[in-house]
């Protein structure tokens, strides 16, 4: 078990916070809050309580200092989210974040430049990681979403200070140890998507672990496929054929029962309106792709949720970008909200196209949880273990056999344990 800010006493203190504030922009800006407007809870809540906010985040993947990379388009939106304002820093570590650092009054909230303007926080370099420690007393990693880097500001700087985790990776793992590692069960999974090949360590993770497996999208294909059926013009990683019908075996071991679509609806071209049929798995005509499931899939597979206590879902049905081929993802995720809704089903959703999916069946917010995490929330389905968690079960300076206490190693100087 890892600690939560309940643990640390942040009167007075410097409070790193290292959040996921990396959100979608368009001309200099952003286009989505939601993860601003998630992380908001963690800082407000250390500001209240007397810390000096230090925000640590990256924003895209620069190569160095590269200015369209700059995170001051992210100040504004930080301070609505927060409701007061945020003190801004051109560097995240040195004589620049050293000076508006100084200048914080307990209750303040400052946001430092992109870390990866710095190299060596990909690297987790050990320098670099000392240098961002001297900047505060004490470490909050609120950043799920890059908890599947080992990164100084996600990795190293927890071995370095008190650390804790911040409310949304709180709720994060909270979520997704319902989901997964203590369900209620019966307990399904949707996973849908283009590809088998990319999702394939995640497929495996999960036969062992769900009672249904309930496989949409392009890599459903790929399983009819391997099955003998004939797919036409569809999305198929034919070479993977082998792949999936071990996943098949190793479900049937496992007792987890495989739900594949029944029908399909088909057109002649991937676009808007394309006209369309809905044809039985058996009878793909040669010329025509699988755009979506059909409506006796999505039938089926609620029929089989009707049974469950637990969901997690990534991954849409069919190509829920274009109409009229997102009306299965549409109608089991409505349908699975409603049961939310009543109580009966808890749903947990991740991943990027699966919230945008979400989001367009108008259910992105009737869900039990919806993750802001893409990347570390399919690293989480495929069941490895993701460094910026595991590195907050690890006390800076505790010795092995020191004992007593809660071994935050804060001593008798400036630590922040109660
Ligand atoms: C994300 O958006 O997936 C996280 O912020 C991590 O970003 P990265 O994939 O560039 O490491
Ligand atoms: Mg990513």
């Amino acid at each position: 078990m890892f600690l939560t800010i309940d643990k640390l006493n942040v009167k007075g203190k410097r409070v790193l916070v290292r959040a996921d504030l990396n959100v979608p922009s368009k001309d200099g800006k952003v286009t989505d809050t939601t993860r601003i407007d998630r992380s908001a809870a963690t800082l407000t809540e250390l500001a209240a309580a007397g810390a000096k906010v230090i925000v640590l985040t990256h924003f895209g993947r620069p190569k160095g200092r590269e200015e369209k990379y700059s995170q001051k388009l992210l100040v504004e939106p930080l301070a609505k989210a927060v409701g007061k304002p945020v003190a801004w820093a051109d560097d995240c570590i040195g004589p620049e974040a050293e000076k508006v650092i100084a200048a914080m009054k307990d209750g303040d909230i400052a946001l430092l430049e992109n870390v990866r303007f710095h190299p060596e926080e990909e690297k987790n370099d050990f320098g670099f990681a000392k240098s961002l420690s001297a900047l505060g007393d004490l470490y909050v990693n609120d950043a799920f979403s890059t908890a599947h880097r080992a990164h100084a500001s996600t990795e190293g700087l927890a071995h370095m200070l008190p650390a804790a985790a911040g409310r949304l990776m709180q709720a994060e793992l909270e979520a997704l140890g319902k989901a997964l590692e203590h369900p209620e069960k019966p307990v399904a999974a949707i996973v849908g998507g283009a590809k088998v090949s990319t999702k394939l360590e995640l497929l495996g993770n999960l036969v062992s672990r769900v009672d249904y497996l309930i496989i949409g999208g392009g890599m459903a294909n790929t399983f009819l496929f391997a099955e003998g059926k004939q797919v036409g013009k569809s999305l198929c990683e034919k070479e993977m054929a082998d792949t999936a019908r071990e996943i098949l075996e190793k479900a049937k071991a496992a007792h987890c029962h495989i739900v594949l679509p029944v029908d399909a609806v088909v057109a002649g071209e991937f676009a808007e309106n394309a006209p369309s049929k809905v044809v039985s798995v058996d009878e793909v005509p040669a010329d025509m792709m699988i755009l979506d499931a059909g409506p006796a899939s999505a039938e089926a597979v609620i029929d089989r949720l009707g049974g469950c206590k637990t969901l997690v879902w990534n991954g849409p049905f069919g190509a829920f970008e274009i109409k009229p081929f997102d009306a299965a993802t549409n109608a089991v995720a409505q349908w699975a909200a409603e049961r939310t809704k009543q109580g009966k089903l808890l749903t947990v959703a991740g991943g990027g196209d699966t919230v945008s999916a979400l989001a367009k069946a108008g259910v992105e917010d009737k869900f039990s949880y919806v993750s802001t995490a893409g990347g570390a929330f399919l690293e989480w389905l495929e069941g490895k273990e993701l460094p910026g968690v595991a590195a907050l079960n690890i006390m800076p300076n505790k010795a092995p056999s020191s004992g007593g206490g809660c071994g935050c190693g804060s001593g008798g100087g400036g630590g922040g344990c109660h």
